[in-house]
């Protein structure tokens, strides 16, 4: 198998095709904790919002007006009484009904771990099976988001390799080297990672510094949900990733290091400075793919054997576009 053609990270039409594939699979778009209170509520995919509602269920709606179609709120998150169309006034309780009409149009929510997901239309969310620390008492400590000037799919596949880490990160190949590490490959939607760890944590010094451990300790289990939500569980804190394709050639990230309850308020340099550093090489060396792709020279020849965690998701990719 040949990997996938230079036209699916450059062209309009896969952009296109992969907006509508990412609204209809499953996609974490925050903590419970983000949406705390009746009225609260945070952004998916495009016009997609959750909210809690007075009873304090979530609920996914899209914030677009049924009068005449206006958007309804701003930004990424918020807390509202009602939501109230800024057109000619239509309002909608918090579970999207309206006095009008029979009310926003909704999509579907769930949870796991904590984390909240969503999805236009979608099977029920399984949990993956070879992540078994207990992710939902967890609270984020740090958050970041940055762009990067390449197609969202070669972040994910570099994600799902680490075949890369010796030569763009000699510092997590300390800790977790590539030789050690092997692909956990499923019929989907979760594909995995597993990393033997030589020191306590991924860190500066390779040192918990007293975090308490939330999982099994001398592994790092990685998790992508395809498509675009990453997540990666190491003795004493997660990572999360959440992908947003701008553009063919842009893509936001939606960062968090969630913590062990007791120690999420603290600062952690040695965490976060560590994956900032990887974050960034990573993010050069996407940048550098992209810039070689679009050269147009480039055509498919093939795998690297340990490449078998991306082929895995090429080939989700690949079947979602048939
Ligand atoms: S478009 Fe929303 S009230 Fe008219
Ligand atoms: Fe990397």
């Amino acid at each position: 198998m040949l990997p996938l053609p230079a036209e699916v990270y450059l062209s309009d039409a896969s952009h296109a095709a992969d907006q509508k594939l990412i609204a209809d699979h499953w996609t974490c778009i925050g903590r419970v904790e983000d949406v705390p209170l009746p009225g609260a509520w945070i952004r998916g995919p495009g016009r997609l919002i959750v909210v809690r509602g007075e009873d304090l269920e979530l609920r996914a709606m899209f914030d677009v007006c049924r009068h005449r179609a206006s958007t309804i709120v701003d930004g990424e998150s918020g807390r509202v009484a009602r939501l109230v169309c800024p057109y000619h006034g239509w309002s909608y309780d918090l579970s999207g009904r309206g006095k009008e009409c029979d009310g926003l149009v909704r999509a579907h929510v769930t949870t796991w771990g904590g984390f909240v997901f969503v999805s236009r239309r979608a099977a029920p969310l399984p949990a993956p099976h070879f992540i078994t620390a207990d992710l939902a008492m967890l609270r984020a400590g740090h958050r970041a988001r940055w762009e990067v000037s390449a197609n969202w799919k070669l972040l994910v596949e570099n994600f799902q390799e680490s075949h890369h880490f010796p030569s763009v990160h000699p510092g997590l190949e300390r800790h977790t080297p590539f030789a050690r590490s092997s692909s956990i490959v499923t019929g989907g939607p979760w594909l995995g990672g597993r990393m033997e760890l030589l020191a306590e944590t991924v860190s500066r010094d390779g040192q918990r510094h007293g975090r308490p451990l939330i999982a099994e300790p001398g592994v790092v289990h990685d998790a992508l949900l395809f498509p675009t939500s990453l997540f990666s569980v190491q003795p004493d804190y997660v990572l999360s990733y959440r992908l947003s394709p701008l553009a063919p050639d842009r893509t936001r990230v939606d960062f968090s290091i969630l913590f062990h309850p007791a120690v999420a308020h603290l600062d952690h340099p040695d965490v976060v400075e560590f994956w900032q550093k990887t974050n960034d090489e990573d993010r050069a060396i996407c940048e550098r793919q992209m810039e070689g792709l679009r050269e147009g020279v480039w055509t498919p020849l093939c795998y690297a054997e340990s490449e078998d965690g991306m082929i895995a998701f090429d080939d989700m990719i690949r079947r979602a576009y048939s």
